[in-house]
């Protein structure tokens, strides 16, 4: 049987790539920076399977350029980049990679939360200035982290290892998602809040929920207004979850004390946006799940899934299953 074409949109880590070559007709994008639109539609012309990153835009007009196109595999948990809806009616299986990059994830997210909190990257700055004179009893003070509340934006897999995390600061958690986790709530001794609370409640708020139509901007002015005047922000999510203007207006203002970004909208940051002229802001380039260990098993797992569902194998993290009926079969 002749193997299936796939293509994958960059250089991955790990094993994932002398898997995929074991088993398909390949080919890789080598470039550093993200294929272009223009040419990715000219490379799935006859492929039966992508490799997608979230940096590629997975719309109608390439699944048009790709009709043998069956399997879309997307390294990443969120699948913000892809056109659902589109793949469903072209009969694309579009499979994700949750799971295996939560607790890094979190645990980079704790890290922007206390960096932000105690002023750590201010600190660094301060020190290669030269502008460390003494000790002094109110330098570069900053705001506690343990015995305090924190709020979790969305419970998936991310939110419930920020739970996990926050018990061991003897945190109180609140936490807002679309469902209510009654195990979880007792796992953790956690209450579920109305976002209104959570925010007016909470020293750090954390945002863990996917992009979608009704979390766009769930982060804007009114959002920021009822924030504490001492309460940290931290987005490892998705950019857009976040107003940049009025988030300006709030670190500037200090309508809150301090925020942690991962994630940006666009990405890359400008830069030039006014964003980074601020002290009280922490910025990271999209890497909360950038381990060594983490990043090859995503790409382990979005190979697997790939060769899974091209074989004939449903996968077991499929975004829209109902395609399983069309082509993907
Ligand atoms: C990263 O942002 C992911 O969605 O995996």
């Amino acid at each position: 049987m002749a193997r299936p074409r796939v293509y994958v949109t960059r250089h991955l880590p790990g094993k994932a790539l002398e898997y995929l070559a074991d088993r398909c007709e390949m080919t890789v994008w080598d470039g550093e920076l993200p294929i272009p639109a223009d040419q990715l539609r000219v490379q799935v012309a006859n492929c039966e399977g992508l490799l997608a990153l979230l940096t590629d835009r997975i719309d109608d007009e390439l699944l048009t350029a790709g009709p043998a196109l069956r399997v879309l595999s997307n390294m990443a948990t969120g699948f913000d980049n892809v056109d659902v809806p589109a793949a469903t009616q072209r009969g694309v299986l579009v499979t994700r990679t949750p799971g295996v990059l939560s607790e890094t994830t979190a645990d980079f997210a704790f890290t922007l939360l206390l960096a932000a909190a105690r002023r750590l990257v201010e600190a660094d700055r301060y020190v290669r200035k030269g502008e460390w004179k003494t000790w002094g009893p109110e330098t570069l003070l900053g705001h506690d982290v343990y015995d305090t509340t924190i709020g979790i934006v969305g419970m998936g897999g991310i939110g419930r290892e920020m739970a996990k995390r926050a018990t061991g600061f003897g945190m109180r958690i609140l936490y807002n998602s679309r469902e209510r986790k009654p195990d979880l709530e007792q796992r953790y001794s956690m209450s579920f809040a109305t976002i209104d609370d959570l925010l007016a409640e909470s020293d750090f708020i954390t945002l863990h929920a996917p992009l979608t139509d009704q979390t766009r901007h769930l982060i804007d002015e009114r959002a920021l207004k009822l924030m504490k005047p001492t309460a940290v922000l931290v987005n490892t999510a998705r950019g857009p979850l976040v107003d940049q203007e009025a988030l300006y207006q709030a670190l500037n203002e200090g309508w809150i004390a301090a925020a942690g970004l991962d994630v940006t909208d666009p990405e890359p940051m400008p830069p030039d946006d006014p964003l980074l002229t601020l002290r009280n802001l922490i910025i990271a380039p999209h890497i909360a799940s950038a381990s060594v260990a983490t990043r090859s098993r995503m790409a382990m797992m979005a190979a697997e899934q790939l060769v899974e569902a091209l074989d004939g194998r449903k996968p077991k993290h499929a975004v829209n299953p109902e395609a399983w009926a069309g082509k993907a079969r």
